[in-house]
């Protein structure tokens, strides 16, 4: 018998680049981001377009197609760019991305040419998902037009779909071949959509950055009311520490069982699927953070005032921390949120990490969690929001 083993050191140079107007001809960054590793030649593109951003922006699309003219010697559309829906609909099964793959088949797309997604984290997904499959991995650009997109899902190295109506069930770990993130987008959006991506950033300051919670503290109110300058660089900051953690924990393709950054999201992601996606991801992060802050209190782990501080930051970004899907329940009466925990479990791999608050700064992990805490949990959150608790008397579940 020999036993020998081989080892591969990958290094990935994503850049990041920050921009206004992106598919303005006076502006090179797009030109100089594709070209990046082959200048002299043209290169092939296919650009899909979110439809949210197509509508909010009706010039885009011929501004996309004026731009690629402009820059003829060094850029090709293969087609008009397509645009696609926006939204979680566009993820949810795989229709959606085998349009973009039979597109790579019909237009001859290679692993030199580029699919470039203009859109929020949804249509980024998607579209990130169809280039990873497609020839073993196309080239990606992505330019992510949301605040969540902006700050958290367009710049990290993850693409899925939803499957058997799971969340991300189908997806990857493939880093894009650079990001351009234009503030311009952000003035677009609408006020929920603007909002969505803050409790991100509210959950990445809370664990790595007690400045930044205290900026966000501070401005919470304008960044409600739609400061743009404001907005923009919340979404910076935000995109700062994720990128630092992907690029610096060690772990960036998730191979461990830990989700140091996934602080509020098993309860999201279980949220997201009982509201049929009726509720952003955004939106049920923060009703998520809420959640494993009551916990952290009832489990003697954070102090009340901390809890307050950054339930009220939440509240001013103008987030609802209390949603009537925390207390579904499942046909054979189980708590479906107690039943997202489970699944979470599952998806870690039989271990369950998640992770909670001892101070601002100070997130740790734990590999349990008790269900009748997380019911009295859920019972703090409906006090709050002022709705009656759910009876109490059916809440003999245990995990
Ligand atoms: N890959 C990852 O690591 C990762 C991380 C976090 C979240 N996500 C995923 O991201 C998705 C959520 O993304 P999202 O919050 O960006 O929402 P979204 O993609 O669902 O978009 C929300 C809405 O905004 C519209 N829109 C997008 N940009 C716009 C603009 N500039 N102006 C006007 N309308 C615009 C879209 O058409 C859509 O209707 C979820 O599916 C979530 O699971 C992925
Ligand atoms: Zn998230």
């Amino acid at each position: 018998m020999s036993e020998r083993h081989y080892s591969v050191d990958l290094k990935f140079d994503i850049p990041v680049v920050v921009t206004a107007g992106v598919f303005e001809t006076a502006n090179p960054v797009f030109r100089n981001l594709i070209t990046r590793r082959g200048a002299g030649r043209c290169h092939r593109l296919l650009v899909v377009v979110d439809q949210g951003v197509a509508t909010a922006q009706p010039g885009l699309v011929a501004a996309i197609t004026t731009y690629a003219r402009t820059y003829a010697d060094s850029l090709a559309l293969v087609c008009p760019p397509v645009v696609v829906p926006g939204g979680e609909d566009v993820k949810q099964g795989l229709d959606h991305a085998l349009q973009i793959v039979s597109l790579v088949n019909d237009y001859g797309i290679d692993r030199q040419s580029f699919i470039v997604a203009v859109g929020g984290g949804a249509v980024l997904d998607m579209v990130s998902f169809a280039a990873a499959i497609a020839h073993r991995g196309v080239r990606v650009v992505r330019v992510p037009t949301t605040t969540l997109a902006q700050g958290d899902s367009g710049i990290a190295v993850k693409n899925s779909v939803n499957l058997f109506g799971k969340k991300n069930f189908a997806g990857t770990f493939t880093p894009p071949f650079g990001v351009i993130n234009d503030v311009k987008f952000l003035s677009m959006l609408s006020a929920r959509d603007r909002r969505s991506g803050l409790s991100e950033a509210v959950k990445v300051a809370v664990l790595r950055d007690p400045a930044f919670f205290a900026w966000l503290e501070q401005h919470a109110t304008s960044l409600d009311a739609g400061d743009l300058e404001l907005l923009a660089e919340a979404v910076g900051r935000s995109a700062t520490l994720h990128l630092e953690h992907i690029c610096g924990s060690g772990d960036p393709f998730e191979f461990g069982s830990a989700r140091p950054l996934d602080f509020g999201h098993w309860a999201a992601h279980k949220l997201e699927a009982l509201t049929d996606h009726a509720i952003r991801h955004g939106e049920a992060v923060a009703v998520g953070l809420a959640l494993d802050l009551c916990y952290s209190v009832r489990a003697g782990f954070l102090a009340q005032d901390v809890a307050d501080r950054v339930m009220q930051v939440l509240t001013n970004l103008g987030f609802v921390l209390y949603d009537e899907g925390l207390t579904s329940r499942t046909v054979g009466g189980e708590w479906s949120l107690l039943e997202g925990l489970r699944e979470f479990r599952e998806h870690l791999g039989g271990d369950l990490h998640i992770t909670l608050l001892r101070d601002i700064g100070d997130g740790f992990e734990t590999h349990e969690m008790h269900s009748p805490l997380v019911l009295a949990a859920i019972d703090d959150l409906a006090a709050r929001a002022g709705q009656a608790p759910a009876p109490v008397a059916v809440r003999s579940s245990g995990l």
